[in-house]
């Protein structure tokens, strides 16, 4: 296994550019099994999870052509079974995302129940009820979920909590099916937003973009003529390399991003004393050399402080000054890190669903495992500041999100390197 070691100490400065969102490329590939005809996407990130859904799509005999800018060209007509093998989905979570449209447009999905990250139970059971709910017949047998209907029909979600990739299934699976579908309660995430868009470019009708109620009337078929869609800026890299930078005293600038999808994160990056200034594509953050301030945070779905940067923000209150309280709302078991940081001489105390970060002067290098994917990144940060040589042992995990991560940060001039196995 790949193993980065990063030596401590280097403020970071410079620009970057960022890449397509990663939860946005995953469930846009999944709804490309909706379209009849061709279609492609663009700013696809280099991904582990992106080259794992293509091996998915590819063994149900989808045609996937990409080309050296990472444009992806998916031609589903030689599709031959609706499989979702558990090899591929123990490995990407994600992967769930081709039930709704398996079951939509071809009337059968026969998909692994998933494994991924191991960060709480993460069930799928609104996946499943939704679906139920929409005429669907389904079996879990083997590990297996069997899902079958003849064509769906629309129904009313009040979705029982909010799911990002729920919301997303039973969007992609309403837009074909007969009727008109609600889905309250949904899930308002940026990417979830996007996968809405590229939808409707293919012929859905889908209103309410964007707020806690979609509104989906279902169509025959999909499918538009050389329908070309690029993906939205990934807004959890974008903060962790701002993250990246607070922390190390830095100056930086992140082009092609999208500052409106990342109010909460920057509000709390300006609280730490950053000052911030951002374009219609960029974000500037400058600490002017200064060591943070410990800020508090608590997730929740967005547009609140989202989960995926919980990690990167405790990183950061490890050696900033002052005491702060991380809290976790959206997952249980997601402060794998605390236990790794503590190893490197951070002072946080755990506390149920709350972390409480006692800033401390230095860290010190530490081998380190890193244990879902934004608990690996949150662990690269603490080397970034620590005194030494930090190993970051089983980095699959951030080649599963971060497109090239030790490149990006060795742009802005933090010292770091992989080891391949
Ligand atoms: C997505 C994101 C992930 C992010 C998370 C929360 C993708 C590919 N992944 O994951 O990066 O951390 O949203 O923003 O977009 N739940 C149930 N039953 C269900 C489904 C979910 O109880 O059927 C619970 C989960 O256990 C969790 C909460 O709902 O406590 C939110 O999870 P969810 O939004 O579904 O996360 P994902 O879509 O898996």
């Amino acid at each position: 296994m790949d193993k980065l070691i990063i030596t401590g100490g280097k403020q970071l400065s410079g620009e970057l550019r960022i890449s397509g969102a990663k939860n946005s490329a995953l469930p846009i590939l999944a709804g490309a099994l909706l379209s009849e005809t061709p279609v492609t996407i663009g700013n696809i990130p280099h991904l582990h999870d992106i080259t794992t859904t293509m091996e998915l799509l590819g063994r149900m005999g989808v045609q996937l052509i990409i080309d050296e800018k990472m444009n992806i060209e998916i031609d589903t007509s030689t599709i031959k079974n609706f499989e979702a093998p558990y090899e591929l989905v123990r490995t990407m979570r994600a992967s769930i995302l081709v039930l709704g449209p398996l079951l939509a447009r071809f009337g059968s999905a026969h998909v692994s129940l998933p494994g991924g990250c191991a960060i709480g139970t993460r069930p799928v059971d609104i996946h499943l009820d939704g679906l139920a709910k929409m005429g669907a017949d389904i079996k879990v047998e083997g590990g297996y979920i069997l899902a079958q209907a003849k064509r769906l029909k629309g129904a009313n979600l009040v979705m029982e909590k909010i799911t990002v990739t729920g919301t997303e299934n039973l969007l992609m699976a309403a837009t074909l099916a007969k009727g008109k579908t609600v889905i309250e309660n949904a899930a308002k995430e940026p990417e979830v937003s996007d996968l809405a868009h590229f939808l409707n470019k293919m012929g859905a009708k889908i209103t309410g973009i964007g707020t806690d109620i979609l509104e989906i009337d279902g169509v025959d078929q999909l499918g538009a003529k050389d329908l070309h869609y690029n993906i939205l800026p990934d807004r959890i890299e974008t903060g962790t390399y701002l993250v990246a930078a607070a922390m190390t005293g830095g100056n930086i600038t992140v082009k092609n991003t999208r500052p409106s999808i990342l109010d909460a994160v920057l509000e709390k990056l300006k609280e730490a004393g950053a000052e911030i200034s951002t374009g219609d594509d960029w974000i500037k953050l400058d600490m002017k050399g200064k060591k943070p301030q410990a800020v508090s945070v608590r997730t929740a779905p967005y547009p609140a402080f989202p989960t995926d940067m919980q990690a990167q923000f405790t990183a950061m209150n490890a050696i900033a000054e002052g005491v702060a309280v991380i809290t976790e709302t959206v997952f249980e078991n997601r402060f794998m890190h605390v236990q790794e940081m503590q190893r490197m001489g951070a002072d946080i105390q755990l506390e149920s669903h709350n972390a409480i970060c006692k800033g401390v002067e230095k860290l010190a290098a530490a081998p380190v495992m890193a244990t879902d994917l934004r608990a690996s990144a949150s662990l690269v940060l603490a080397g970034l500041v620590a005194e030494g040589d930090t190993m970051v042992d089983r980095i699959y995990h951030i080649d599963r999100g971060y497109d090239h991560i030790e490149e990006k940060l060795a742009q802005l001039g933090a010292k770091i390197r992989r080891i391949p196995n």
